[in-house]
Parts: C-alpha cells; sequence; structure tokens
C-alpha cells in the first residue's frame, strides 16, 4: 500500500522521502514543483485541483499532508489558497479514494497566542498567533470532522521548529530534528489505536515546555535533544516574546 506525501518537494517533505522509506513505507510524492529524480512515483500539481488529487490518491492508504504556505506572514490569500483550499480538497480526495489515515502538518502557532506553561498539553485549544495558524487551527478543525463523521484516522502535528539544527533560542524548547520527524510520521503512519490526534511535533528538548505524552502514546520516541546545542546560542529573558508566548515572537508580527 502507498502513503502520499503532499508537498513533498519542501523541507520536511524531503527529510519524509529520505527517512520513510528505510521503515517500511512505499511512497507517491505530490507537489505543485516537479521533483528531479527519475525513480520516483510523483504526480505534479497543485492541492487545489481535484483531478491532480485523484490521480495521486490512487491507491494509497494513508497520507501526511505537507503542502502549503509554511509562512506565519502569509497574507490571507495565500493561505485561502493552499492551506484552506487545498486541505480541504486533500482531506475529500482522500476519503473519495477510500485512504485509511491522514497524518496533517500542523503548527504550534495554531496556539501560539498561549502564554507559555510548564507543560502545556497537546490539545491546547486553538489560539492563533496568525493567520497562518487560522489555518492550521482550521485544517485540525477539518481532520477533527472527517475523523468524526467518516472515521478517518487522523493525526495533526502542531510542529514547533523544524530545522537540521535549533536556528535560536526559542528552538532551544520547540526544535523538531529531522530524524524526530521521520519518527513521528512513521509512528501516526503505523499507531493502531490512532482515531483522531493531536501532538506536539517536537523533540525530547531538555528545554522542552509542550507535553510530548499524547505523542508517545502514538509510538513517537524522540531521540534527539536541542541542548547539545545550547551553548552556540544566547539565553533567553523571561520578558522576552520567545519565551513569554507559545508562538513566540510571531504574536508581535
Ligand atoms: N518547517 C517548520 O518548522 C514547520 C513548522 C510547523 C508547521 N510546518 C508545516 O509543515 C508543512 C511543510 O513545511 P516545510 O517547512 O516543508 O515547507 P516548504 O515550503 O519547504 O514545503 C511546502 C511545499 O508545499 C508545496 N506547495 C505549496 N502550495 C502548494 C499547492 N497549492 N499545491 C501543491 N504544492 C504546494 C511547495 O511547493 C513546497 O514544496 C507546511 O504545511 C508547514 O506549514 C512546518
Amino acid at each position: 500500500m502507498i502513503t502520499l506525501i503532499t508537498g513533498a518537494a519542501g523541507r520536511i517533505g524531503a527529510c519524509l522521502r529520505g527517512g520513510l522509506p528505510a521503515l517500511g513505507h512505499r511512497l507517491r510524492l505530490t507537489d505543485r514543483a516537479p521533483i528531479e529524480d527519475a525513480d520516483v512515483d510523483q504526480v505534479v500539481g497543485d492541492i487545489t485541483d481535484p483531478a491532480t488529487l485523484t490521480r495521486a490518491m490512487e491507491g494509497v492508504r494513508a497520507v501526511v499532508h505537507l503542502a502549503g504556505d509554511p509562512s506565519t506572514a502569509a497574507s490571507f490569500d495565500s493561505v485561502l489558497d493552499a492551506n484552506i483550499e487545498g486541505t480541504y480538497r486533500v482531506f475529500e480526495a482522500a476519503r473519495l479514494a477510500g485512504v485509511e489515515r491522514i497524518v496533517f502538518a500542523s503548527s504550534n502557532h495554531a496556539a501560539g497566542f498561549t502564554p507559555r506553561q510548564e507543560c502545556a498539553p497537546a490539545d491546547t485549544p486553538v489560539r492563533p498567533d496568525s493567520l497562518y495558524g487560522v489555518s492550521k487551527a482550521y485544517g485540525e478543525a477539518l481532520g477533527r470532522y472527517y475523523a468524526d463523521r467518516y472515521g478517518m484516522r487522523v493525526a495533526c502535528l502542531r510542529i514547533g521548529s523544524f530545522e537540521p539544527r535549533p536556528p535560536d533560542a526559542r528552538a532551544l524548547s520547540t526544535w523538531l530534528s529531522p530524524g524526530d520527524m521521520v519518527r513521528l510520521a512513521h509512528a501516526c503512519l503505523t499507531a493502531p489505536d490512532l482515531t483522531y490526534a493531536l501532538v506536539w511535533g517536537v523533540s525530547a528538548n531538555t528545554r522542552g515546555w509542550l507535553d510530548l505524552e499524547p505523542g508517545r502514546a502514538l509510538g513517537y520516541h524522540p531521540c534527539d535533544d536541542a541542548e547539545v546545542y545550547a551553548a552556540e546560542l544566547p539565553g533567553l529573558d523571561v520578558a522576552d516574546p520567545d519565551y513569554a508566548w507559545l508562538g513566540g515572537r510571531t504574536v508581535e508580527s
């Protein structure tokens, strides 16, 4: 059975298409940007185009939905197109094709306007810090609906800071390493008991403030910790918005 990755030409897509095959996943890739590799099973097109998605979903058991505008500064028109309409088209095409499960790339920015706390639950209520965050909250709601109404198994990953290494002091708490991204996607693609889940997409960071237990319950056991990079980065003042809010300085942008 095939797993489809949308947004496969992007940064997280490149990570997953590199890491998931070794864990036994047969992949199909879709993106509006072609992937320059003659050997890959891919459908090039836009996720707002139902015909593209019908072709992409053929024989697919699970979808990892990454395609979209990933910027916290995204305009309304941009999130409306890729994140709102596109995400609906992906869920609906998956339903029509009989796909069993969807792993949706949400974001910590869906709850970014939440004051920082010791161990924020993965189901921290929606409190977006940007139109981008609003679009991710919408994707989570769509996932909940398709799980409840159609019995689709849906995992929404509230991803923190996906980077090869933590880029700033905030990321010492919110980093998601490439290796853990693969482990998280694999867990969500294989968890037998998944119905609907919200999980934080972060590594096992010593300075983390996000509850990893719901991810662990699905079989996600993060191996990386941003602390190994701490000496290279400045500390965070408690008054800094990057410290004060789950969404960091995005709340002020
Ligand atoms: N990188 C992070 O730290 C992070 C954090 C939280 C959430 N996310 C989410 O994870 C997903 C992937 O992020 P990324 O960092 O790999 O982003 P990226 O920009 O590198 O990749 C996104 C891909 O989606 C494709 N795409 C965009 N709109 C499309 C459309 N309408 N039709 C078809 N393809 C389209 C782009 O061509 C691109 O290849 C995004 O949904 C993003 O919001 C990322």
